[in-house]
């Protein structure tokens, strides 16, 4: 039938892409995780807008608590599965964090919140409040600069010039970058910054 056979063509795809995504966790996670360890991931550790959690999968085969959340039921499957290879603890959190009727943080609190590739700006200080002192906040998606090179070209989704800095006045710093990145070549922000 040619559902199956576009169905099978698909994820054999998919499965490929997601394989290439677990084992492609941001640079900016893999070279600084280690400073979690000062937290004393008591608990744990938030990917948001997760996807199929290459960054929070990545954490998880470190030993490290992880919540994903995503509003996508596949993506969270994909998560579910490969989350149940590893010993650690991993909750798979499917969430519409858009929603204008309640903040998705409400009671919640974790080590470390990462956000990578999504900007919703009516979320960023639930982000903040939700990382608990002494907590980290690994942030990193495009800059309005991403507009002369590809996708997204929405002004919604892309960081205006020092805006993750602004947004993080009163935190400590321990990295910031903003500018061009290649492989693929991308106009980016991050920040690794601990709440006071
Ligand atoms: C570009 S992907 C980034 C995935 C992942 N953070 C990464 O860097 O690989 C954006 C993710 O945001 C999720 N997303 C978009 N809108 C959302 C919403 N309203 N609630 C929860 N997740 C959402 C999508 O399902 C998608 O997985």
């Amino acid at each position: 039938m040619p559902y199956f056979t576009n169905d099978a063509y698909i994820s054999n795809r998919t499965i490929i892409r997601e394989t290439m995504a677990q084992l492609n966790a941001s640079r900016l996670l893999v070279e600084n995780f280690q400073l979690l360890e000062a937290t004393g991931l008591t608990k744990g550790v938030l990917d948001l807008a997760c996807g199929r959690g290459r960054n929070g999968l990545f954490l998880l085969q470190s030993n490290i608590p992880t919540t994903f959340a995503d509003n996508n039921p596949a993506a969270l499957r994909y998560v579910s599965v490969q989350a149940a290879k590893v010993p650690a603890p991993a909750v798979c959190w499917l969430v519409d964090l858009e929603d204008k009727k309640q903040n998705p943080f409400e009671s919640k609190c974790f080590d470390a919140i990462l956000v990578f590739n999504y900007l919703h700006r009516p979320l960023i200080e639930p982000i903040k409040n939700a990382v608990d002192r002494g907590g980290y906040l690994f942030y990193e998606t495009f800059t309005i600069q991403q507009r002369e090179i590809g996708r997204p070209q929405n002004p919604n989704y892309l960081l205006k010039p020092g805006e993750l800095l602004e947004l993080l006045d009163g935190w400590h710093v321990e990295h910031y970058f903003e500018g061009e990145q290649e492989n693929p070549r991308r106009a980016i922000a991050n920040v690794i910054a601990r709440k006071p």
